[in-house]
């Protein structure tokens, strides 16, 4: 069918009108935008317009977790042993979602460039890479990364691995996909235009990572490359335990085709997605903006809060169940906004518009068998995601430099008092730091414990 006959059939044809009276250019211009539009999911957009996502129906019940990684609990050492033998055997890749900004730090560019690291300012990304080339070094595995961006720092995070070497990691194996975009839409139903020859359109969510990895043909390289299972984590915390064996280890026991970490919530309205289990058995995530008040409060025997499994976005999935995601509708989210964007052809003015999301927890009710690990908040989250306040620059710092302080606190009282910074790539956790020979360094008024002498 014509794009006419198609924009017709949905009474959306008004949108080529500011085109046609820009000129030829402008209508080429908007002609190529619209042959890139998904009509399907526009549908789906359309739809949701008039029916938000709505909360898991029937019974709802807190999950069942496995103990902490870094508890001390023989179930999580048998669980390690597992995941230490697929790591060895080359099964995992390890994947991070990037596609932000850090405007809301302050910071002019990828989030994951954000120098956290209160000595030497070692940037989130450094962090996690050098949990990666330790983990290679301890399994022999090639530990392949996968890095999701947006079209808003694609190029710009590409550029800041090369410039660096790619954290000596090789270049091959780091590979960049970026995520699609969504048209956002009037209250009506009609597409907004940022310009007469473009669609007003924004970054598809991190569930825009499932499509990104198949447009980038992720799939079929790490199947070639024997492995099955993808650990998954977000890019604001430099706490993460990559690719954690504990983690892979209990979600390969329980058969699970994606499994998340929890960490124990603080308060009821914490931002945090709330994992629940449904009662058909299946794990879902409801989102903290959509958590009702009396869910948040319920209150379990011991006092504590009912519901505390908070969701740090961390997930480890079979391979083939990350490629049927691609393929699966997942909820769209809606976030009322004012969009800048043309009207009557002509002006460019703040009028309201909905953006459409996805996110990449939505498919866990789609998983028939599924895992949740708890995590010891200080040892495994702290998110930085804004300037001040809470899950802050200095929050997340803080927590930093505290469980820095308890891991070098075994090898020397000094040390764990001081404000240390451990080198990216010594080591990979409390354990295997005691196991290194490292050496201290005094740098701009902290501690640097570093390999080289
Ligand atoms: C997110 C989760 C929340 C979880 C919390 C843990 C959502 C909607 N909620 O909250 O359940 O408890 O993290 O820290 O995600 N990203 C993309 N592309 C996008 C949007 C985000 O790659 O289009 C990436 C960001 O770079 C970041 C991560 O996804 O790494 C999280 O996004 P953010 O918007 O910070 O989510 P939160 O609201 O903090």
């Amino acid at each position: 069918m014509d794009l006419l006959s198609v924009l017709k059939e949905r009474g959306m044809e008004q949108v080529l009108g500011p085109a046609q009276a820009a000129g030829s250019a402008a209508e080429a211009s908007l002609h190529a935008d619209l042959a890139g539009v998904d009509w399907t999911m526009l549908d789906r957009q359309r739809a949701a317009l008039k029916k938000e996502v709505a909360l898991p129906q029937g019974e709802i019940l807190p999950p069942d977790l496995k103990p902490a990684s870094t508890s001390g609990d023989p179930a999580s050492a048998a669980a390690a042993a597992r995941g230490w033998e697929a790591l060895r055997a080359g099964r995992v890749a390890v994947a991070t979602v990037a596609g932000g900004q850090a405007s809301r730090l302050g910071f002019h560019g990828p989030k994951g460039a954000y120098p956290i690291g209160p000595v030497a300012g070692t940037s989130l990304f450094q962090i996690m890479a050098g949990q990666l080339l330790r983990l290679r070094q301890l399994s022999g595995a090639a530990l392949p990364w996968i890095i999701q961006t947006g079209p808003g720092n694609h190029l710009e995070t590409q550029t800041y691995f090369a410039d660096r070497s790619w954290f000596g990691l090789g270049r091959d194996s780091v590979q960049f996909v970026c995520q699609g975009t969504l048209p956002a839409l009037s209250p009506d139903g009609q597409f907004l235009l940022e310009s007469p020859g473009a669609l007003f359109r924004n970054p598809d969510g991190h569930g825009g990572f499932y499509r990104a990895l198949r447009n980038g043909g992720i799939g079929p390289k790490l199947r070639e490359a024997g492995i099955d299972l993808v650990y998954y984590c977000q890019v604001d915390n430099p706490l993460v335990r990559m690719a954690d064996p504990a983690f892979l280890g209990f979600h390969l026991e329980a058969g699970a085709r994606m499994s998340v970490k929890v960490v124990e919530k603080t308060e009821p309205g914490e931002k945090v997605g709330l994992i629940i289990q449904r009662d058909d058995a299946r794990l879902g995530c409801i989102e903290y903006s959509d958590l009702p008040d009396e869910l948040a409060e319920e209150r379990a025997a011991d006092g504590g809060l009912r519901f505390r499994a908070g969701n740090i976005a961390t997930h480890c999935f079979e391979l083939g169940f990350l490629e049927e995601m691609a393929e699966a509708f997942l909820p769209l989210h809606l976030a009322h906004k004012q969009i800048l964007s043309l009207r009557g052809g002509r002006h460019l003015v703040e009028q309201p518009g909905i953006k459409f999301e996805t996110f990449v927890f939505d498919a866990l009710p789609l998983a028939d068998h599924s895992m949740v690990q708890l995590a010891e908040r200080s040892e495994e989250f702290a998110p930085v995601k804004n300037r001040n306040g809470c899950d802050s620059i200095a929050t997340s710092r803080h927590a930093l430099v505290a469980r820095n302080q308890r891991w070098a606190g075994a090898l020397s009282a000094e040390l764990g008092a001081a404000t240390l910074e451990i080198e990216a790539g010594l080591c990979y956790d409390a354990p295997d730091l005691a196991s290194r020979q490292a050496h201290l360094r005094l740098r701009g008024g902290g501690h640097f414990l570093t390999a080289s002498p």
